[in-house]
C-alpha cells in the first residue's frame, strides 16, 4: 500500500538526511526516532563543540576565517536563542538537527559547512562526554556536602554511646559518632571512583567521524585542548560505539544509591518509636492524613527506594550494550534517558539526605537505655584472658555467665559473686573490674576502633577529605 506523501512529509522542519529517500519519516517512526524530547540538555555541549570543530575546519582550509567567524557569531547566537528556551517544543529530530537549524536561520547557507567531516556519532559522543564531566563534578560536590555533613555531626556525637549491632543484634558499645562515620567512609571511596571514572570519560571522540576518522585532516589534539579533554580516543569505531564511560559512571552511582539506602535504612530504624535515637526535623518530616501524631521518615526511605531505579538504570544500559557490535547502532541513543534519570535522581536525593541529617535530634538517654549488661559479655571474656584463661575457654565460662543472668532474670554484672565463682574463680573478679560504659568502649583503642582516640583521628582525616580541593 502506497501512503499519500502528505502524511509522511509533515515531519520535520530540518532534516540531517533524507536525499536517497522519496519518502519523509512517518509519524510512528518519528515518535519512536525522535531523541529531541531526552537530549535537548545536551545544547550547551553541542555548541561549545560545535565552536571547537568550526576553528579545526577553518585551520584545514575547509572554512574561510570570515565564513569562521561568521559560523561562531552564529553559533552564540544560537546558544543565546536556546538559553532563551528555543528548543521548547522544537519539531527537531534530535539536539544537533536543532542546532543545525537554527544555525541556519541565523546564517543561512555557510551553516551547510558546519557538518564537513563530522558524524554525529563523534558528535553526541563528545557531548555526552561533556554533559558526563560536569555531571561528575556536581555529583562529587553534593557527596563531599553530605560527607562534611556526617562528620559536623559525628563530631557533636563523640561523647554519646549507644550499643552497635551486628545481624540486628546488640553487639558491642560504640560513639554514635563511630556509626556516623561508618557511613562517611563509603562516601571517600564513591568520590575516589568517580575520580578514576572521570579520567576515561575525558577521552575525546571528536574527529572520529562515523566510523572510521574523519575524511579531513582536523587536529584533534587541538580539539582536545579546546575542549579540556584528557586524551584522544585510539580508535574511531571503538570511539563512536563505546559507552563503557555511561555504564561505568552508572555503576558508581547505583553504588553511591546503594550507601544512602544503607544510611536510610539505619536512619528509619532509629527513628522508629522502638529505638527512638533520632528525631527528624520538622521540615524533614512528613505526616499522615489519617494518623495526626505521625512524624514518618519519608526522606530515608524514599532515599531507600531511589537506590532501587538507579540499579535499573544501570542494568537497562548493560542489557542494551550487550547486544551490538561496535561502532554506533541507534540503540545507544537510549544511554541518555538513563544517564539523565539518574544524575537527575541524585541532584534530588543527596540534597535531603544532607539536610536530614543535619537537622536530625540525637537522644543520648535513649541510646543510653538501650546499652545492657549483656554488651559486656567480650569485656568480661577479655578480662578473664588476662588473667591467664586461654581465650576459647573464656568465652565458653562468659556464656555459661550469661545464661545463669538469663535464667535468673538479672542483668549479666548483677550475677551473684557466689554463681560467677563457681563458674571460674577469676569470674567475680572480672566483673567487679568493669568500669562504665566509656571505659568499654576505650578498650577498643586499634585504629579505626571505636575510641575517642580513633574517632578523632578519623573526624581529623575525613575532615580533609571532604574538604574543598580534597578527597580524590
Ligand atoms: N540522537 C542520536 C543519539 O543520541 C544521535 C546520533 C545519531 N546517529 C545516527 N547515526 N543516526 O545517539
Amino acid at each position: 500500500m502506497t501512503r499519500p506523501p502528505t502524511e509522511t512529509h509533515a515531519a520535520a522542519p530540518h532534516q540531517m538526511w533524507g536525499g536517497r529517500f522519496t519518502l519523509g519519516p512517518s509519524e510512528a517512526l518519528d515518535a519512536l526516532n525522535r531523541s529531541l524530547p531526552v537530549d535537548h540538555r545536551l545544547w550547551p555541549q553541542d555548541v561549545t563543540a560545535s565552536k571547537a570543530w568550526v576553528h579545526a575546519l577553518g585551520r584545514v582550509g575547509v572554512l574561510t576565517s570570515a565564513e569562521e567567524s561568521q559560523l561562531l557569531d552564529g553559533l552564540d547566537r544560537v546558544a543565546e536563542r536556546l538559553a532563551d528556551g528555543a528548543a521548547i517544543g522544537a519539531p527537531d529530530e534530535d539536539v544537533h538537527t536543532l542546532v543545525e537549524r537554527l544555525l541556519y536561520e541565523e546564517v543561512g547557507a555557510a551553516a551547510g559547512k558546519l557538518h564537513t567531516g563530522r558524524s554525529r556519532n563523534d558528535q553526541v559522543a563528545t557531548d555526552l562526554r561533556l554533559w558526563t564531566l560536569d555531571a561528575i563534578d556536581q555529583l562529587d560536590a553534593d557527596l563531599a556536602t553530605l560527607g562534611r555533613t556526617l562528620v559536623a555531626r559525628a563530631r557533636e556525637g563523640i561523647d554519646q554511646i549507644l550499643p552497635g549491632y551486628t545481624h540486628g543484634q546488640r553487639a558491642q558499645p560504640v560513639r554514635w559518632a563511630y556509626v556516623l562515620l561508618a557511613h562517611a567512609w563509603p562516601l571517600v571511596r564513591d568520590r575516589q571512583r568517580l575520580a578514576d571514572a572521570r579520567r576515561r570519560v575525558a577521552e575525546l571522540p571528536l574527529g572520529s567521524g562515523a566510523l572510521a576518522g574523519s575524511g579531513f585532516p582536523v587536529d584533534r589534539v587541538l580539539l582536545k585542548e579546546a575542549l579540556g579533554f584528557r586524551s584522544l580516543s585510539a580508535n574511531a569505531l571503538d570511539a563512536t560505539g563505546d559507552r563503557d564511560f555511561v555504564a561505568e559512571v552508572l555503576f558508581h552511582i547505583a553504588l553511591v544509591g546503594t550507601h544512602l539506602s544503607r544510611l536510610g535504612a539505619e536512619l528509619v530504624q532509629y527513628a522508629s518509636s522502638e529505638y527512638g535515637f533520632v528525631r527528624l526535623a520538622d521540615d524533614f518530616s512528613t505526616g499522615s492524613s489519617l494518623m495526626p501524631q505521625k512524624r514518618n521518615p519519608d526522606v530515608f526511605e524514599l532515599a531507600r527506594a531511589k537506590s532501587a531505579r538507579l540499579l535499573g538504570d544501570l542494568l537497562a544500559l548493560l542489557a542494551t550494550l550487550k547486544g551490538i557490535p561496535a561502532g554506533y547502532s541507534k540503540d545507544l541513543q537510549e544511554d541518555k534517558a538513563l544517564l539523565f534519570d539518574a544524575c537527575d535522581t541524585l541532584a534530588v536525593v543527596l540534597p535531603a539526605v544532607t539536610g536530614a541529617v543535619a537537622s536530625l535530634s540525637i537522644d543520648g538517654q535513649r541510646m543510653l537505655a538501650a546499652l545492657d549488661a549483656s554488651l559486656r559479655a567480650t569485656d568480661v571474656a577479655d578480662l578473664l584472658v588476662e588473667a591467664g584463661v586461654p581465650f576459647r575457654e573464656s568465652h565458653r565460662l562468659v556464656g555459661k555467665l550469661v545464661r545463669e543472668a538469663e535464667r535468673a532474670g538479672v542483668p549479666l554484672d548483677q550475677v551473684p559473686q557466689a554463681v560467677a565463682a563457681s563458674i571460674h574463680p577469676a569470674l567475680g573478679a572480672a566483673l567487679a573490674q568493669l568500669g562504665s560504659w566509656e571505659d568499654s568502649v576505650e578498650g577498643r583503642a586499634t585504629p579505626g576502633g571505636a575510641s575517642r582516640k580513633s574517632v578523632e583521628d578519623q573526624l581529623e582525616e575525613l575532615r580533609k577529605l571532604f574538604a574543598p580541593g580534597g578527597g580524590a
